[in-house]
């Protein structure tokens, strides 16, 4: 299996329906069925917002460290099989504390799944960009006495309606803080989302951007700065950002010299984690052996915090990537 890094990984998207059943007997929440297949057949979305809709519900279950770890974990072990050698991992701390559960219960135990895998591993926080910038901040600064466990933050949720220009401030204090700094953007808004990311958020890569295709002086701007891009080709058809993976534009984004890498975003609702994209990739538009190594060399370049030393599975035994001891 060929190695590769994992940068567009939402840790909540990772939540299997078997796992959304065993956690709700466990905390005895009641769910609309108990019935994985039932649940599952309920994954079919017309649109991003759609597909938000059933992912916040479904976090419910999750309420104690020891879920965040049993999630996590279960990630690393699925990656570790798909030939993930790091992931750098979203994960969206307001969905978990408006349901009144705390930082610490999701620092500790997304944190010690990450410490007991061989996969190396990192946090990214990302802000709920339909929740407003002023509780981005609020956030960031409630995350910030956890520093030393995430390395940069992101900008997920609904996009149309919520521009990046809105979350200037807020990504200008986690600059400050020498956090990484990425944000979807061109998943479904257009290039004008792009440019603004990396403008007024200062972004060192962008996630989705497919439609900053529309745009050539965007893609030359890309281009020249070595801005990666972290594509889903599933979840784009998916979530209907394209019309079928056979129109989906990657392979003319690397033609553009694009740094492309492909990423599963949300696993568990769209079909297939980071190897079955490239496998899609490969059957369905007959992408060859050596693009798909040249995506997964650019995931490698692109990702912040992997160090080559640790390729072969080894862990992490210090310096920053040791985030729980
Ligand atoms: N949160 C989880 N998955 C997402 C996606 N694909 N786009 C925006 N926000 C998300
Ligand atoms: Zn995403």
């Amino acid at each position: 299996m060929r190695p590769k890094a994992e940068l567009h990984l939402h840790i909540e998207g990772t939540l299997e329906p078997e796992l959304v059943v065993e956690l709700a007997r466990r905390n005895r929440i009641d769910l609309p069925t108990f019935d994985v297949s039932a649940i599952r057949a309920r994954y079919s979305f017309a649109n991003l917002q759609s597909f938000l809709d059933v992912y916040y519900e479904n976090l419910a279950v999750l309420r104690t460290e020891e879920d965040f770890y049993d999630l996590a974990a279960a990630y690393l072990r699925r990656a570790a099989a798909q030939g993930v050698r790091h992931a750098e991992i979203f994960f969206d701390p307001q969905a978990h504390l408006i349901r009144g559960v705390p930082l610490d219960v999701v620092f500790g135990g997304l944190s010690a799944a990450m410490k007991d895998s061989d996969v190396s591993a990192a946090l990214i926080l990302c802000f709920l960009r339909d929740r407003g910038a002023e509780e981005a901040e609020q956030v960031l600064r409630a995350a910030l006495p956890y520093r030393d466990r995430f390395i940069g933050v992101g900008l997920d949720s609904a996009e149309v309606g919520h521009p990046p220009s809105l979350f200037r401030r807020v990504f200008d204090i986690a600059a400050s803080e020498g956090l990484h700094r990425v944000a979807h953007a061109g998943e479904e808004g257009g290039p004008d989302y792009v440019w603004q990311a990396l403008d007024i958020l200062r972004v060192e890569r962008v996630d989705h951007g497919i439609r900053a295709m529309e745009d050539p002086r965007l893609v030359a701007r890309l281009r020249e700065e070595r801005i990666p891009l972290t594509v889903c080709p599933l979840s784009n058809v998916r979530l209907r950002a394209v019309p079928s993976l056979r129109d989906h534009i990657l392979p003319a984004m690397l033609d553009e010299g694009l740094v492309v890498t492909v990423n599963s975003d949300d696993p568990a609702y769209f079909g297939g984690y980071v190897d079955d994209n490239y496998e899609a990739l490969r059957l369905e538009l007959g992408m060859t052996g050596e693009q798909l190594d040249r995506l997964a060399r650019n995931s490698f370049e692109a990702a912040f915090a992997y160090e080559a030393e640790h390729s072969g599975g080894a862990r992490p035994t210090g310096g920053p990537l040791d985030y729980a001891s």
